[in-house]
């Protein structure tokens, strides 16, 4: 294959693997970068296992209810975080980051503490 059909088989199958690839709502990597960036990381931990703020993975909310609840947080421990701050496609990028770390294993995955609990 000549160089420069090679370029054209490259640039014309990237699109595709890329779109193919690009999860259903929100771009993960993207909120990573406004999970840090909108300091959402300073309260509830760069894993999201929580710090000041709540634990927030695993998340059971929706986007929608995740996007309401950051809008006006139940608590005034949060700020809340308008539209002019961070849009409707940017929390969903954020959620869809929350929702794609992993959560932390129950105790009874860890061989060292199955050990200790079970009193062996
Ligand atoms: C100054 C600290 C602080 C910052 C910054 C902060 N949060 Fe929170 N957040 C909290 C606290 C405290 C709670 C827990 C409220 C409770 O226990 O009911 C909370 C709760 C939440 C909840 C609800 C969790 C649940 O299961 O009920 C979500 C979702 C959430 N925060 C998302 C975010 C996102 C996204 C950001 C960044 C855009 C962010 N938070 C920034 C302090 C913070």
């Amino acid at each position: 294959m000549s160089s420069s059909c090679f370029r054209v088989f490259v640039f014309s199958c990237l699109p595709v693997v890329a779109m193919a690839q690009a999860p259903a709502a929100g771009n993960a990597q993207n909120g990573r970068e406004l999970f840090v960036k909108y300091s959402c990381y300073a309260c509830h931990g760069y894993d999201g296992h929580g710090g000041a703020g709540a634990r927030l993975v695993p998340l059971p909310m929706t986007v929608d209810r995740f996007t309401a609840y950051v809008r006006s947080p139940r608590t005034p421990q949060m700020p809340s975080y308008s539209p002019k701050v961070l849009t409707d496609a940017q929390l969903a990028d954020i959620w869809a980051h929350v929702k794609s770390m992993p959560a932390s294993r129950g105790a009874s995955d860890i061989p060292l503490l199955a050990r200790i609990m079970s009193g062996k």
